[in-house]
């Protein structure tokens, strides 16, 4: 009965949808023979108007004339309702068809609401918030007009030196396509036409986090093998879960930008995946391909619109050549019509056509815009992402009467709150963590604040990094006199809390370090309040992971922060007095040293493996610095203490349509309640090829009160099992497997299993 019911439904729901698509398909039919050539190439026209961030060298001109003549089918960095709302109606009242536009914008962490860099909320595994965080900001943003996210970024990243490491989930593929997942659902919501709703477009597809030595741009070369089970995972599960959009990359692919790569934008992504929806460039990188070595504008522009490119941000290049590339028989009209079809058809799910000015509701933006409810959602995610590294002696939390010496120069600065890609965020509205103290000691007589150093000292990395205002401030006193006002409120005080790290503009686009240290004015400032001898605990702004082997062996506790947007100081204040207990796990391995990158924990054993961290001549190892890093993948501690115990698994010999039950015991062995991120990792021990040391393949966060015990269980299929073998096959393979069951992906409980074909 029920499964009749469900077939039911199902049919219904299959019918509904070949109904709608029947209608849409007409529709756009009608429209599009109405259209002028010229009218269908307009519509892959994407423009800025500037005065969002431009991450390029070009701004769109005369974009109101254009839009009048039709040669504009959508717009980015336009904030604000009333704007959006005239560009539109600019659109649908003097061009000849009358289509509307459609209007982006990097909603990357939040919208005006600015939570966590998403390092950061990567850092909670809480699949369910990261979606809500989507979803919230999706609320937002298109209160204010928008209706077209740049996001979610997905490419994985295993160099820190890269900036843009800060805006996606880390090194994982397994993670990171629960985090895509979750974050296109979050926009879409399972409904593109609704008021409230972003389309999403997933980006840099493909394998951008992989420019070779982390300099932003860069070329990337790897094997088919590599990209597909290391690399390409999360981007598949977007479209999987039905992003309406995709962004191509500005890096080649086996030498071909990725922008004009055909194998790339039709191959693989329309053919094997079967994605349907539209793919737009990233900024300029139509033109660039000139200066990749493709050939001069109406090459490129034609290499790529024949490689499957729909809309061309910025550059102009469909606009300009197209037409001279059909009638000299370089492009097909085919392919202009299909690409036109495709950018109309994501204007229809939207709902541009029934309602052109539907995301723009003044009255909405008025309630929904940096509303109270998103604040306080500000404030959890930020709190879920921190990650507590160290916390000898339980120096950490503090009680909130304790004389507290505030100092670093990120204790009381807005202006690097937010971190990067901030793009519609007002840091004037982020709380420091000087403010947030004080709000949380009930006005903070008993702390004493002095910024101790600048961020850098450096006055030509300042030039740099002030490109969109002033991150980095250089104090008119020198720095000595900073740190003997620093010290002297420290003597004063019970504990020392530095906020120290990178500003925000230190990381993301186009700003690769090729050192990974905290500045070392910061430094000096660190070694110096040491000297007093009062407990020392660090907070940690940054966007990047950073080598931190001084910070860790002086410091009696650090807490990880990342950039965590609007609420940080609040959320800072919470965990540093423990009425919020953290339990963020690290994404990214915190390197040694910056020799150690690209580091990640699911890596190939080699041939010579070295065992443990001590030298042996002739392995694979560095004479200056063990292989394993400062922090691994997965880690984080929390104001309790969790015991892994009683290992089981249901079998040890399993036939293919067997699952294995894996099961440990966690304890809560400490005073006080807290959350704890139980992960599971395998590793295949034998295989047709190389296969990484582990690979996660499970998680679950766990609440446990002081003393309690819960049992955690896996169900692990052959599905689990599978990977891309060297003919691209995806498959298991029948043999021995480590299943392994920890708090990171260094300590962890092993079994071994095997499976027989
Ligand atoms: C360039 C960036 O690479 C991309 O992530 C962003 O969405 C576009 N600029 C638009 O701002």
């Amino acid at each position: 009965m029920v499964r009749k019911i469900l077939f039911c439904i199902f049919s219904f729901v299959v019918l509904n949808v070949n109904a709608q698509n029947a209608k849409m398909k007409t529709f756009i039919d009608v429209l599009m023979k109405k259209m002028t050539l010229e009218e269908k190439i307009g519509q892959l026209n994407l423009l800025t108007p500037g005065g969002g961030i431009v991450t390029g060298a070009v701004v769109s001109k005369d974009v109101e004339t254009k839009i009048s003549n039709g040669q504009v089918g959508g717009l980015f960095g336009v904030i604000g309702e009333s704007k959006i709302r005239q560009a539109q109606e600019l659109a649908v009242t003097t061009s000849r068809l009358k289509i509307p536009l459609m209007f982006g914008s990097d909603v990357i962490h939040g919208y005006k609401t600015t939570f966590p860099i998403p390092l950061g909320l990567s850092c909670s595994w809480d699949m369910q918030m990261i979606e809500r965080s989507a979803r919230i900001a999706a609320t937002e943003a298109t209160a204010d007009g928008l209706n077209w996210a740049f996001s979610p970024m997905v490419d994985i990243a295993r160099d820190p030196r890269w900036g843009r490491i800060a805006e996606g989930g880390g090194e994982d593929p397994y993670l990171g396509s629960q985090i895509a997942k979750a974050m296109i659902t979050g926009y879409q919501n399972g409904d593109l036409s609704k008021d409230n709703t972003l389309m999403a477009c997933v980006k840099h597809f493909a394998l951008y986090g992989a420019a070779e030595g982390g300099r932003d741009y860069n070329t990337v070369d790897m094997s088919r093998v590599r990209m597909y089970n290391e690399y390409l995972p999360p981007y598949k599960a977007a479209v999987d879960a039905g992003t309406g959009s995709v962004m191509s990359s500005f890096n080649v692919i086996d030498g071909i930008p990725a922008t004009g790569n055909k194998w790339l934008l039709t191959d693989l992504l329309r053919k094997e995946w079967g994605f349907k929806g539209m793919v737009v460039s990233d900024y300029t990188s139509v033109n660039e391909m000139i200066d990749h070595g493709m050939g001069d504008l109406q090459q490129v522009s034609a290499l790529a619109l024949n490689a499957g490119l729909d809309m061309d941000m910025v550059g102009e290049g469909f606009l300009t050549t197209l037409k001279k590339s059909l009638q000299e028989g370089k492009v097909k009209l085919k392919q202009i019509d299909d690409a036109c079809k495709r950018i109309l058809e994501a204007k229809y799910k939207l709902g541009l056509f029934d309602d052109p000015y539907r995301y723009c509701n003044a009255e909405r933006a008025l309630k929904e815009i940096l509303s109270s409810d998103k604040k306080v959602a500000a404030k959890e995610f930020a709190t879920n992402s921190f990650v507590l590294l160290k916390n000898s002696k339980n120096v950490l939390p503090l009680k909130k009467s304790t004389n507290i010496a505030l100092i670093g120069p990120l204790a009381n600065d807005k202006s690097n709150m937010l971190g990067t890609w901030a793009v519609s965020g007002n840091s004037d509205f982020a709380i420091p963590v000087l403010e947030g103290l004080k709000n949380a000691t009930g006005g903070g007589i008993n702390i004493l604040y002095a910024k101790g150093a600048n961020i850098s000292d450096d006055t030509s990395i300042a030039k740099k990094v002030n490109v969109f205002g002033t991150r980095i401030d250089i104090d008119k006193r020198n720095p000595q006199e900073m740190i003997d006002e620093a010290t002297s409120i420290a003597e004063r005080s019970d504990v020392v809390v530095v906020v120290v790290g990178e500003a925000s503009e230190m990381s993301g686009e186009s700003a690769s370090r090729s050192l990974l240290q905290i500045p070392l004015s910061q430094q000096n400032l660190i070694k110096e309040l040491k000297k007093i001898g009062k407990p020392l605990v660090l907070v940690i702004m940054t966007g990047r992971p950073l080598t931190l082997g001084m910070e860790n062996e002086i410091a009696d506790a650090i807490l990880l922060t990342w950039h965590a947007g609007h609420e940080a100081g609040n959320a800072i204040a919470d965990v540093l007095f423990g009425d919020f207990n953290p339990s963020g796990k690290l994404t990214t391995s915190f390197p040694k040293n910056a020799g150690q990158v690209p580091i990640y924990y699911n890596h190939l054993n080699t041939g010579r493996p070295n065992a443990g961290d001590e030298f042996q001549k002739f392995r694979s190892n560095y004479l200056d610095v063990e292989n394993s890093p400062l922090f691994p993948f997965g880690y984080g501690l929390s104001y309790t203490t969790f015991n892994y115990s009683d290992l089981k698994l249901s079998a040890n010999k399993l036939k293919p349509n067997e699952t294995l039950m894996a099961s440990v015991t966690v304890t809560n062995t400490g005073h006080v309640s807290g959350k704890e991120t139980v992960q599971l990792y395998i590793r295949d021990l034998v295989g047709s090829i190389a296969r990484p040391v582990k690979e996660l393949k499970g998680f679950q966060k766990i609440d446990l009160q002081a003393g309690e015990s819960k049992t955690v269980s896996f169900a692990i299929t052959t599905n689990d099992l599978k990977f891309y073998n060297n003919n691209l096959k995806y498959d298991w393979e029948a043999g021995e497997f480590e299943i392994m069951i920890g708090t990171d992906s260094k300590n962890i409980n092993k079994g071994k299993v095997q499976w027989i074909k």
